[in-house]
């Protein structure tokens, strides 16, 4: 064999190795979507001027292209679900890992989205090497880490959650070691330093399980109206409204009004509706009222802007891997296909 006549096949073998490469590639890519019936969410949400967003996961958006298109069709917002927590981010002191946040935020500019960046200062999912610092020590790490991080992103994240579930069920300040090392009025400073990193950033705090007026909510209203009143600049606030076919507190639109009237924004951030395993058709029929609840609870009060629900497929929701013998919890099932409540959220947003 002439050896030109070798070279031109190693080049053809070659060839037909990168096709076959790419086409895998592609078929772990899996399927298109199918289309869901009706107007997207993303199309209804601002006929009633509510952002409509989802929890992300960097890893399947990349990988799964069904899961892709969806949180391009129907979602205005993205919130990473844990790609911008500190143990993420800063896995190792002073070594940053920003490629899975950078990814979810390209993504979420190509599709003409915002991004809610999750989260600062959070007790939870912190880096281990935090637990060998003293207070002071701490203190200087979460200030260099709020300033390195908005300041990474600042101009490209609409929302930050600067602080996560600051409260006990009570309402007390949380006494874990972290955050409490910070010392008082580390939350007025988080917000300030996030606000000096991307001054058009909004600024939230996030808390799980205030819904209802009660004692958490009470203490909740205490700390955002004294930092109003001390002029830190704190934009907004985000309930969770992870709850199940208990529903959502009757209470509930009362509480968002009391705390709009300080001025602030409000988030719904995190719904979702657990269920038990396995759900009847009636518990999906439940769950469809609930959502169509959340949303009505939004849309009942002007400074509700943004309704998140905390992932969009059965397939891939922390209720599910985290909450033995409960699921379902979210609103298109495992195959992505449409569960009654996503027609509640569709038929709440209509005109
Ligand atoms: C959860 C994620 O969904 C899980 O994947 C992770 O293992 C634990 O954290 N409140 C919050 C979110 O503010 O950050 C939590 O997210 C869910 C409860």
């Amino acid at each position: 064999m002439s050896k030109v006549r070798r070279i031109a096949i190693a080049v053809v073998a070659v060839a037909v190795g990168v096709v076959a490469l790419l086409l895998v590639a592609e078929q772990r890519q899996g399927r298109d979507a199918k289309p869901l019936p009706g107007t997207a969410l993303r199309v209804l949400g601002p006929q009633r001027a509510i952002l409509v967003g989802t929890a992300v996961r960097a890893a399947e958006m990349r990988d799964n292209r069904a899961y892709r298109q969806l949180i391009a069709q129907q979602f205005s917002s993205l919130t990473p679900e844990n790609e911008m927590k500190w143990a993420l981010v800063e896995p190792e002191r002073g070594t940053f890992e920003f490629k899975f946040g950078d990814y979810i935020v390209e993504q979420a500019e190509k599709a003409g989205q915002s991004v809610r960046g999750h989260t600062l200062i959070f007790d939870s999912q912190l880096p281990g090497w935090i637990a060998e610092l003293d207070s002071r020590e701490v203190r200087q790490a979460t200030e260099q880490y709020i300033r390195r991080v908005v300041g990474h992103w600042a101009g490209r994240i609409a929302v930050w959650d600067v602080v996560n579930e600051p409260l006990t069920a009570l309402g007390e300040l949380k006494r874990t070691p972290f955050p409490s090392k910070l010392g008082r009025g580390h939350i007025a400073t988080a917000f300030r330093v996030a606000h000096r990193a991307d001054p058009k950033a909004r600024l939230h705090i996030n808390e799980a399980g205030a819904e209802a007026i009660g004692p958490k909510s009470d203490r909740l209203y205490e700390l955002v109206r004294e930092l109003r009143a001390q002029g830190v600049p704190i934009d907004g606030v985000g309930f969770q409204v992870h709850t199940n076919l208990g529903g959502i507190p009757p209470t509930f639109v009362d509480n968002l009004r009391r705390f709009a009237a300080l001025g602030v924004e409000i988030a719904i951030t995190e719904a979702d509706v657990a269920l038990k395993l396995p759900p009847s058709a009636a518990d999906l029929r439940a769950q469809a009222r609930v959502y169509g609840d959340i949303v009505r609870s939004c849309r009942a009060v002007k400074a509700c802007r943004q309704l998140t629900v905390w992932g969009f497929t059965d397939g891939r929701s922390w209720i599910s891997e985290l909450q033995p013998g409960n699921g379902a919890a979210t609103i298109l099932d495992e195959d992505l296909r449409p569960k009654p409540a996503f027609g509640a959220m569709q038929r709440a947003l209509s005109p």
